[in-house]
């Protein structure tokens, strides 16, 4: 057998910058669709829901992940989409592009009326996310990676934060849909709060990656993040760098489905303390 075939040699993998300005392109256009959506979404009472009862599903989301499905099937007509709403289609081939979108994260504050919601689209090569952007509608930040070329906002390349001591640090979290994970997010918040500097909840995971990137969160961390919540934002913070703990795997105790992502010097010592406050035990 001609085993070359079958090496990755074989493989042509896509040019990370070409993804990258891909995914700028269509989250930027889908970001003005959830804005003139919005009008229609904001105090509405009743809203489809998904997990639990605050798992709310909104016209904007539907909308923004067809919109996004269809300019990437038109760009790129042999890539795979896995989407928050719309699930996914298949399982890559290698070298073969998927994307990872979210079309609103922060959907909740998306039909509260608060600014902090995005469109975030990352795209993956072989399991590894190697380009991104999170576009956020309402102030028009463009928040942007490819692996290997940096990361930037609005043109200006972004640098993690410097802090060494976390007891200064400004640490963000999330705390997710269901209720009983919630309160064992919560307690846990309440055990290390007076160990760190202070304590921000956005409710847009992948604002608050990007926030990291730029060094205006120290770190970052929450128990239950799905693929489209961190796929571009992670690459951002990894970009501007950040060290990146993802789910899927439990190397320090904390749980597969834990995401940690904080400055160099600041990562170890956020994590010893999350193990110690139990966080390990939020599921
Ligand atoms: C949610 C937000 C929130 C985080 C939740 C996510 P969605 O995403 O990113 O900040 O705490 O865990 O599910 O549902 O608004 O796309």
């Amino acid at each position: 057998m001609d085993t070359h075939l079958w090496s990755d040699a074989a493989v042509e993998h896509p040019d990370p910058t070409v993804l990258e300005d891909l995914a700028v392109a269509v989250a930027a256009e889908t970001a003005a669709l959830a804005l003139e959506v919005r009008e229609r979404v904001v105090g509405r009472d009743r809203l489809d829901t998904k997990s639990s009862a605050t798992d709310v599903v909104t016209e904007g989301d539907t909308a923004c992940e067809a919109l996004v499905r269809e300019r990437l099937a038109a760009a790129r007509p042999d890539d795979l989409v896995l989407g928050e709403e719309g699930g996914t289609s298949g399982t890559p081939a290698p070298g073969q592009v998927r994307w990872v979108v979210d079309p609103i994260d922060g959907t909740v504050n998306y039909t509260h009326g608060l600014p902090w919601f995005s469109v975030s689209l990352g795209a993956e090569v072989d399991g590894q996310v190697v380009a991104g952007a999170v576009v956020e509608p309402v102030s028009g930040r463009v928040w942007r990676a490819a692996r290997g070329h940096g990361a930037h906002r609005d043109g200006e390349p972004l640098r993690v934060s410097s802090l060494e001591d976390l007891s200064l640090a400004v640490v963000g979290t999330g705390l997710g849909y269901d209720p009983g994970r919630r309160s064992r997010q919560a307690a846990v918040l309440a055990r290390i709060a007076a160990r760190i500097g202070d304590v921000r909840r956005t409710g847009c995971a992948s604002l608050d990656l990007c926030a990291v990137a730029a060094g205006w969160l120290d770190g970052f961390y929450e128990h239950g993040l799905h693929p489209w919540d961190h796929a571009a934002g992670g690459l951002i913070a990894q970009e501007a760098g950040a060290v990146v703990r993802l789910p899927g795997a439990d190397p320090d105790g904390l749980g597969e489905a834990a995401t940690v992502v904080a400055a160099p010097a600041l990562a170890g010592p956020l994590t010893a303390l999350l193990v110690a406050e139990g966080a390990g035990g939020i599921g």
